[in-house]
């Protein structure tokens, strides 16, 4: 009985350490979230969100176009929310200088929102550095009143 019990804890710590290694194994080998930006390629402070999103581990495909207003008409962001460049991952519209770690969360908690938005260009947000850092809030939009999601 007592060789039996042991045979079975012996098992459950092979199966644990296969588990493991294959959760381990699985978490190095998702690819990094890919991301689409629209923006105009003589906007310098895109640029550096780009960088910044590639800096951050996202896989970010560029589409530069002198107007990106179609853009933004075609996915539906309130003119109110308007920024610079546009953006969507996994179906979601990120609209200006969003941070990385709201993205991330975003994804994570999947809420049924349109996306996130930082309207206008504030000085201090991700590919705005520089001068004097202003508060600024992101926020979520869509069928749903736009609604504060972070605070920075
Ligand atoms: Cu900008
Ligand atoms: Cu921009």
């Amino acid at each position: 009985m007592k060789i039996v019990r042991s045979w079975k804890s012996w098992l459950a710590m092979v199966a644990l350490a296969a588990l493991t290694t294959a959760f381990a194994t699985h978490r190095t080998a998702t690819p990094p979230q890919e991301i689409t930006v629209w923006k105009s390629p003589s906007c310098g402070c895109c640029g550096k969100w780009v960088a910044y999103m590639r800096e951050q581990g996202f896989k970010v495909t560029v589409v530069d176009m002198n107007d990106v207003t179609p853009v933004k008409r075609q996915h539906g962001i309130p003119e109110n929310l308007w920024s610079c460049h546009t953006a969507v991952v996994d179906g979601y519209i990120i609209e200006g200088h969003v941070p990385a770690p709201d993205i991330t969360r975003l994804l994570r908690e999947h809420p049924n929102v349109a996306g996130l938005a930082v309207p206008g260009m504030v000085t201090g947000s991700p590919g705005m550095e520089g001068g004097r850092a202003q508060p600024y809030d992101v926020v979520s939009f869509g069928d749903a009143k736009t609604q504060v999601y972070a605070h920075h």
